[in-house]
């Protein structure tokens, strides 16, 4: 047990990522069953359906704990604001709410206000400590081997290290690199508190990725992954980490272009080539020119299972890695309390 599945009521200290046009209500509710941290992509959901999702899923969890994802530098403060309005009344009490950069002061406070443990996704030091300064319960620190958008530039070891350092006693999950019960363990043992893990569930028979989309996961190791910025209408000015495409290898920008439909609520939205929407299980055309955002730990990533079977698998690694670690001295220790606070 480690104190970010304490904190989070989880059984296994892993959060499953929040992920636009992934992780629906079923991903969601599968891994929070499994006894991980499922948890509910509102990305750009209209307030009226993010409540009705969270209600869906809080309706197939079995009471166990889920989260809720928003990403205010896309929908803009002010939406983000009417999604937490919406969902936060449908989230159960044992829920947590986990957000994709800084939160406005007044989104953390409705959060924290409704009782909710806050998770702020970060990717360097110094949004680390204004998360904390806004009231957030847990950091997840971003590394630069993550897929989708960096909030950093930084090897997610090194980023560790240095919150940890000015942050002793701060609850910190990783996220990059995780596909593995002993990728988490060994964070555990250079001082995390658990992780966060994406492109290990686009895959899953629950997500709600495109075939297309699943199928280079399971097939793609990290030097298929690259990171760019083409991918921008509708989520400007954020580089990201997708699977290498044609659109990628191309020396020259192709021309503008409708390339693909995509279906929310079954309303049928046109995509533009060089869109930030990820193909989804509805989403029809040229999906291979589409941004499919992905991160090195595909390496590990060899298989497409129902969910549960993929968090049973992390938590049998987990527990063997962990029995080794603590009978071997080659990982540092967790950084020691200061004399005197207590943990
Ligand atoms: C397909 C995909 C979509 C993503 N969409 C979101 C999102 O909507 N909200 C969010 O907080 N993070 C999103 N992320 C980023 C994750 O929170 C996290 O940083 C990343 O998945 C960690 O690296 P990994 O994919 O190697 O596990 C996405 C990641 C992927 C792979």
């Amino acid at each position: 047990m480690t104190r970010l599945a304490a904190l989070l009521g989880l059984e296994l200290p892993l959060l499953q990522a929040g992920m636009g046009a992934v992780a629906g209500p079923a991903l969601c509710a599968q891994v929070s069953r499994a006894g991980a941290g499922g948890t509910l992509a509102l990305y750009k959901e209209p307030p009226a359906r993010a409540a009705r999702l969270v209600r869906e899923v809080a309706a197939a969890t079995g009471g166990r704990p889920f989260g809720v994802n928003v990403v205010p530098e896309v929908t803009g403060a002010a939406r983000c604001l009417e999604q937490l309005r919406a969902a936060l009344p449908e989230l159960p009490r044992n829920g947590f709410v986990t957000v994709f950069g800084l939160p406005a002061d007044d989104a953390a406070r409705a959060v924290r206000a409704a009782g909710h443990p806050l998770v702020v996704q970060v990717g360097t030091p110094a949004d680390a400590g204004t998360a904390l300064a806004r009231g957030a319960a847990v950091l997840v620190l971003q590394g630069v081997e993550a897929g989708g958008h960096l909030l950093g530039g930084r090897p997610g070891d090194s980023l560790l290290a240095a919150v940890r350092a000015r942050h002793p006693h701060a609850v910190l999950a990783v996220a990059g690199g995780i596909a593995t019960g002993r990728d988490l363990a060994d964070a555990v043992a250079r001082g995390a508190d658990g992780a966060l893990a994406g492109t290990l569930f686009v895959p899953a028979a629950e997500s709600a990725a495109h075939p297309e989309f699943k199928r280079r996961v399971v097939e793609a190791v990290a030097e298929d992954t690259v990171v760019t910025s083409l991918f921008e209408i509708g989520w400007p000015r954020r580089p990201h980490r997708v699977l290498r495409n044609s659109l990628t290898a191309a020396t020259e920008r192709a021309p503008a272009a409708f390339i693909a439909t995509t279906r929310v609520d079954g309303r049928p939205y046109p995509v533009p080539r060089y869109s930030a929407a990820a193909p989804g299980a509805a989403t029809t055309g040229r999906v291979e020119e589409m941004a499919m955002y992905c991160g090195r730990s595909c390496t590990r990533v060899t298989a497409a299972h129902p969910a549960a079977a993929t968090v049973a698998r992390i938590r049998r690694e987990y527990e063997e890695a962990r029995a080794l670690h603590d009978g071997s001295h080659t990982i540092p220790p967790r950084v020691p309390p200061v004399p005197g606070e207590t943990t």
